[in-house]
Protein backbone atom coordinates (compact mmCIF):
# COMPACT_ATOMS: atom_id res chain seq x y z
CA UNK A 1 0.00 0.00 0.00
CA UNK A 2 2.71 2.53 0.70
CA UNK A 3 4.78 1.28 -2.15
CA UNK A 4 4.37 3.36 -5.07
CA UNK A 5 6.78 0.96 -7.05
CA UNK A 6 4.57 -2.00 -5.65
CA UNK A 7 1.11 -0.23 -6.34
CA UNK A 8 2.87 0.41 -10.51
CA UNK A 9 4.18 -3.32 -10.42
CA UNK A 10 1.03 -4.70 -9.25
CA UNK A 11 -0.98 -2.87 -11.66
CA UNK A 12 1.58 -3.61 -14.46
CA UNK A 13 0.82 -7.86 -13.30
CA UNK A 14 -2.88 -7.28 -13.45
CA UNK A 15 -2.75 -6.04 -16.76
CA UNK A 16 -0.63 -7.82 -18.18
CA UNK A 17 -3.49 -11.11 -17.29
CA UNK A 18 -6.08 -8.77 -18.94
CA UNK A 19 -7.55 -8.19 -15.86
CA UNK A 20 -10.60 -5.96 -15.51
CA UNK A 21 -12.62 -5.15 -12.45
CA UNK A 22 -16.08 -5.16 -11.67
CA UNK A 23 -15.06 -3.33 -7.76
CA UNK A 24 -11.93 -2.27 -6.29
CA UNK A 25 -12.02 -2.01 -3.17
CA UNK A 26 -9.14 -0.45 -0.72
CA UNK A 27 -8.98 -1.68 2.53
CA UNK A 28 -5.99 -1.37 4.65
CA UNK A 29 -5.07 0.73 7.51
CA UNK A 30 -3.48 1.36 10.56
CA UNK A 31 -3.65 2.38 14.36
CA UNK A 32 -1.07 3.41 16.38
CA UNK A 33 -2.87 3.66 19.78
CA UNK A 34 -5.02 6.43 21.63
CA UNK A 35 -2.87 9.42 22.41
CA UNK A 36 -4.39 12.64 22.30
CA UNK A 37 -2.87 14.67 19.44
CA UNK A 38 0.43 16.60 21.10
CA UNK A 39 1.66 13.45 22.76
CA UNK A 40 1.84 11.66 18.74
CA UNK A 41 5.28 11.62 17.35
CA UNK A 42 5.58 13.24 14.05
CA UNK A 43 7.28 9.89 12.96
CA UNK A 44 3.63 7.95 13.60
CA UNK A 45 1.82 11.09 12.40
CA UNK A 46 3.65 10.92 9.29
CA UNK A 47 3.12 6.60 9.30
CA UNK A 48 -0.89 6.88 9.83
CA UNK A 49 -1.32 9.31 7.07
CA UNK A 50 0.25 8.25 4.86
CA UNK A 51 -0.99 4.44 5.31
CA UNK A 52 -4.34 5.23 5.87
CA UNK A 53 -5.07 8.56 3.99
CA UNK A 54 -2.46 8.63 1.15
CA UNK A 55 -2.11 5.67 0.29
CA UNK A 56 -5.88 4.45 -0.42
CA UNK A 57 -5.74 7.46 -2.88
CA UNK A 58 -2.36 6.30 -4.51
CA UNK A 59 -4.04 2.80 -4.71
CA UNK A 60 -6.94 4.05 -6.30
CA UNK A 61 -4.98 6.38 -8.99
CA UNK A 62 -2.73 2.97 -9.57
CA UNK A 63 -5.36 0.75 -10.07
CA UNK A 64 -8.81 2.76 -11.36
CA UNK A 65 -7.65 2.15 -15.14
CA UNK A 66 -8.58 -1.79 -14.65
CA UNK A 67 -12.56 -1.02 -13.70
CA UNK A 68 -15.33 -1.65 -16.24
CA UNK A 69 -17.67 1.17 -17.33
CA UNK A 70 -19.67 1.20 -15.01
CA UNK A 71 -17.63 -0.34 -11.88
CA UNK A 72 -17.27 0.57 -8.48
CA UNK A 73 -14.16 2.45 -6.48
CA UNK A 74 -14.33 1.99 -3.08
CA UNK A 75 -12.75 2.39 0.23
CA UNK A 76 -13.09 1.49 3.69
CA UNK A 77 -13.51 4.03 6.15
CA UNK A 78 -14.90 4.96 9.12
CA UNK A 79 -17.46 6.77 11.05
CA UNK A 80 -14.80 7.73 13.55
CA UNK A 81 -13.44 9.79 10.38
CA UNK A 82 -16.91 11.58 10.67
CA UNK A 83 -16.64 15.13 11.95
CA UNK A 84 -20.10 15.96 13.16
CA UNK A 85 -20.16 12.20 15.00
CA UNK A 86 -16.51 13.11 16.85
CA UNK A 87 -18.60 13.86 19.99
CA UNK A 88 -16.17 10.97 22.27
CA UNK A 89 -12.74 11.37 23.65
CA UNK A 90 -10.08 9.45 22.08
CA UNK A 91 -8.26 8.30 19.70
CA UNK A 92 -7.62 11.67 17.69
CA UNK A 93 -5.14 10.25 15.46
CA UNK A 94 -6.83 7.79 13.76
CA UNK A 95 -10.02 9.71 13.41
CA UNK A 96 -8.27 12.68 11.43
CA UNK A 97 -6.95 9.97 9.03
CA UNK A 98 -10.22 8.76 8.06
CA UNK A 99 -11.75 12.27 8.41
CA UNK A 100 -8.77 13.18 5.94
CA UNK A 101 -9.15 10.10 3.69
CA UNK A 102 -13.22 10.97 3.18
CA UNK A 103 -12.37 14.43 2.35
CA UNK A 104 -9.70 13.37 -0.24
CA UNK A 105 -12.48 11.13 -1.64
CA UNK A 106 -14.68 13.94 -2.38
CA UNK A 107 -11.58 15.55 -4.34
CA UNK A 108 -10.98 12.23 -5.96
CA UNK A 109 -14.89 12.29 -6.96
CA UNK A 110 -14.48 15.75 -8.23
CA UNK A 111 -11.35 15.21 -10.31
CA UNK A 112 -12.80 11.85 -11.94
CA UNK A 113 -16.53 12.95 -11.70
CA UNK A 114 -17.56 11.88 -15.85
CA UNK A 115 -14.97 8.22 -15.72
CA UNK A 116 -18.83 6.22 -14.98
CA UNK A 117 -17.33 4.75 -12.20
CA UNK A 118 -19.58 4.49 -8.68
CA UNK A 119 -17.40 5.64 -5.68
CA UNK A 120 -18.13 4.34 -2.38
CA UNK A 121 -16.95 5.42 1.25
CA UNK A 122 -17.77 2.32 3.53
CA UNK A 123 -17.83 2.31 7.68
CA UNK A 124 -18.31 -1.32 8.30
CA UNK A 125 -18.84 -0.73 11.90
CA UNK A 126 -17.01 -1.56 15.11
CA UNK A 127 -15.80 -5.31 14.49
CA UNK A 128 -13.62 -7.43 16.51
CA UNK A 129 -10.14 -7.44 14.73
CA UNK A 130 -6.31 -6.47 15.29
CA UNK A 131 -7.74 -2.54 14.84
CA UNK A 132 -10.96 -2.73 16.19
CA UNK A 133 -9.85 -5.26 19.05
CA UNK A 134 -11.27 -8.18 20.93
CA UNK A 135 -14.38 -5.85 22.80
CA UNK A 136 -15.57 -5.21 19.63
CA UNK A 137 -19.46 -5.66 19.33
CA UNK A 138 -19.39 -7.21 15.73
CA UNK A 139 -17.50 -9.61 13.93
CA UNK A 140 -16.20 -9.44 10.08
CA UNK A 141 -18.21 -12.57 9.75
CA UNK A 142 -21.43 -10.97 10.61
CA UNK A 143 -20.99 -7.18 9.00
CA UNK A 144 -18.80 -7.99 6.15
CA UNK A 145 -21.51 -10.01 4.15
CA UNK A 146 -23.58 -6.99 4.78
CA UNK A 147 -20.58 -4.54 3.56
CA UNK A 148 -20.83 -6.29 0.06
CA UNK A 149 -24.19 -6.47 0.14
CA UNK A 150 -24.29 -2.50 0.14
CA UNK A 151 -21.39 -2.23 -2.22
CA UNK A 152 -23.41 -4.60 -5.03
CA UNK A 153 -26.36 -2.26 -4.54
CA UNK A 154 -25.37 0.29 -4.85
CA UNK A 155 -23.36 -0.58 -8.56
CA UNK A 156 -24.18 1.96 -10.94
CA UNK A 157 -25.07 4.75 -8.71
CA UNK A 158 -23.49 8.08 -9.29
CA UNK A 159 -21.41 10.24 -7.34
CA UNK A 160 -19.96 9.77 -4.38
CA UNK A 161 -21.46 8.17 -0.81
CA UNK A 162 -20.48 7.43 2.71
CA UNK A 163 -22.47 4.73 3.61
CA UNK A 164 -22.49 1.86 6.94
CA UNK A 165 -22.81 -1.35 6.26
CA UNK A 166 -27.13 -1.31 6.45
CA UNK A 167 -26.52 1.28 3.42
CA UNK A 168 -27.60 4.15 5.45
CA UNK A 169 -25.92 7.63 4.68
CA UNK A 170 -22.99 8.35 7.54
CA UNK A 171 -22.83 12.32 7.70
CA UNK A 172 -19.51 13.73 7.31
N1 LIG B 1 -12.16 -3.09 12.89
C1 LIG B 1 -12.97 -2.05 13.00
O1 LIG B 1 -13.71 -1.91 13.99
C2 LIG B 1 -13.06 -1.03 11.91
C3 LIG B 1 -14.03 -0.04 12.03
C4 LIG B 1 -14.14 0.90 11.02
C5 LIG B 1 -13.29 0.85 9.93
N2 LIG B 1 -12.34 -0.13 9.84
C6 LIG B 1 -11.48 -0.13 8.67
O2 LIG B 1 -11.45 -1.42 8.11
C7 LIG B 1 -10.23 -1.59 7.39
C8 LIG B 1 -9.61 -2.91 7.78
O3 LIG B 1 -9.26 -2.84 9.15
P1 LIG B 1 -9.29 -4.13 10.10
O4 LIG B 1 -10.20 -3.81 11.22
O5 LIG B 1 -9.48 -5.36 9.29
O6 LIG B 1 -7.83 -4.01 10.68
P2 LIG B 1 -6.68 -5.11 10.88
O7 LIG B 1 -7.27 -6.39 11.33
O8 LIG B 1 -5.64 -4.45 11.72
O9 LIG B 1 -6.17 -5.30 9.40
C9 LIG B 1 -5.55 -4.23 8.73
C10 LIG B 1 -5.19 -4.70 7.36
O10 LIG B 1 -4.53 -3.63 6.68
C11 LIG B 1 -3.36 -4.16 6.09
N3 LIG B 1 -2.31 -3.16 6.01
C12 LIG B 1 -1.89 -2.30 6.97
N4 LIG B 1 -0.87 -1.56 6.53
C13 LIG B 1 -0.63 -1.96 5.25
C14 LIG B 1 0.32 -1.59 4.24
N5 LIG B 1 1.21 -0.63 4.45
N6 LIG B 1 0.27 -2.23 3.06
C15 LIG B 1 -0.65 -3.20 2.83
N7 LIG B 1 -1.56 -3.60 3.73
C16 LIG B 1 -1.54 -2.99 4.93
C17 LIG B 1 -2.94 -5.30 7.00
O11 LIG B 1 -2.13 -6.18 6.28
P3 LIG B 1 -1.10 -7.14 7.05
O12 LIG B 1 -1.91 -8.07 7.84
O13 LIG B 1 -0.36 -7.76 5.93
O14 LIG B 1 -0.28 -6.22 7.91
C18 LIG B 1 -4.28 -5.91 7.35
O15 LIG B 1 -4.71 -6.79 6.33
C19 LIG B 1 -9.38 -0.36 7.72
O16 LIG B 1 -9.49 0.54 6.65
C20 LIG B 1 -10.03 0.21 8.96
O17 LIG B 1 -9.83 1.61 9.09
C21 LIG B 1 -12.22 -1.07 10.80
Amino acid sequence: MTSSEELAALRERLEGEGCRLDLLFVNAAIDRGNQPIHEVSTDMFTEVMITNTLSPLRALEALRGLVVPGGTVAVMSSDQGSISRNTEDGYELYKASNAALNQLMRSYTTRHADDGHTKLLIDPGHNQTQLGGPDAPLTPQGSIPAVVDVLEAQTGAPGLQFLDRHGETVPW
